[in-house]
């Protein structure tokens, strides 16, 4: 290991997580947010990876979590030789196999798309594999779905035999979500820290702000082994969650603290402005 920086509640780390999370005890973290390098689809500086490497991580990431913890695993395909390579689901299959349980298979909506091939759909959407270790101990279903009847009215339910039984329930304004979430991306929009963007790929803020508020509750510690940016590592903070970040290219870490550091700044000057709703 190289460096090793804290920013409040956040562990950050430069190193191969296959190393670093060695060090952290087993049964320790509630939830793991992160995103994987897609196959070969980007260039990143320095980094350690292919299904071997995968293998590896996996499993020291299942015997790292908590019981009732959640892995939430943000991936997709590269395309080779005009196929995908199906790399996600092998991922998916194996944390199965290492005795995670498929928690629910949710989809990543992006609004910018990948240019198609000559005989390609667009590709709009990415995995986000929620796997959780044994019974899931965590959930605050985020209930942000606008409900396009709402009001007092009968709502009908069927009885065993199949009569039906009228009631008069209320429709709220807004329902639970569904779990086909969508985020605008791109340049300030994923993020307004323009220092994020020096990453190549770094997924949306909200999107890693709504997993952590789901899976884990204030306190809780949310791991990203592969930090890039440090999206997830900003969003623990904000959401009050301690966080363990590990990221293996200096550049990429150095980004990392720069953001999660200003962020830091900001809120112990604004705390009590949020924590009052100001
Ligand atoms: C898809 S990016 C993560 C981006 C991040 N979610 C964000 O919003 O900025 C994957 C990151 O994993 C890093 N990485 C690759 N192999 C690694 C390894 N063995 N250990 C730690 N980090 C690694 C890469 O350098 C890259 O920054």
């Amino acid at each position: 290991m190289d460096k090793q920086a804290q920013i409040g509640d956040a562990t950050l780390y430069l190193g191969d997580c296959r190393d670093i999370l060695q060090k952290i005890p087993d049964n320790s973290i509630d939830l793991v947010v992160t995103s994987p390098p897609y196959d070969d689809l980007r260039e990143y500086h320095k980094s350690i990876w292919n299904m071997a490497v995968f293998y590896e991580i996996a499993t020291i990431l299942t015997v790292k979590v908590k019981e009732g913890g959640v892995i939430v695993w943000v991936v997709g395909d590269s395309v080779k030789q005009g196929s995908e390579t199906g790399n996600s689901f092998r991922q998916a299959l194996f944390f199965l196999h290492c005795g995670m349980r498929l928690h629910d298979t949710m989809i990543y909506k992006k609004s910018g798309l990948n240019h198609p091939d000559a005989y390609r759909y667009y590709q709009s959407f990415e995995y986000m594999f929620v796997f959780t270790k044994g019974k899931i101990k965590t959930f605050n279903p985020i209930a942000d779905r606008i409900n396009k009847y709402p009001g007092i009215r009968y709502m009908g339910t069927r009885r065993r035999n199949g009569s039906l039984k009228k009631e008069l329930g209320q429709v709220k304004d807004v329902g639970r979500r569904y779990n086909v979430w969508e985020y605008a991306t791109g340049f300030n929009t994923s993020s307004k820290d323009k220092i994020a963007f020096e990453h190549p790929a770094i997924f949306p803020e909200k999107m890693a702000e709504d997993h952590i508020i789901s899976w884990s509750n204030p306190g809780d510690l949310v791991c990203d082994p592969f930090l890039g940016s440090g999206t997830t590592g900003k969003m623990a903070l904000k959401q009050s969650r301690k966080c363990i970040g590990i990221e293996i290219s200096d550049r990429y870490f150095a980004i990392a603290c720069n953001r999660i550091g200003v962020y830091q700044k900001y809120l112990h000057e604004n705390r009590e402005g949020i924590e009052c709703g100001i």
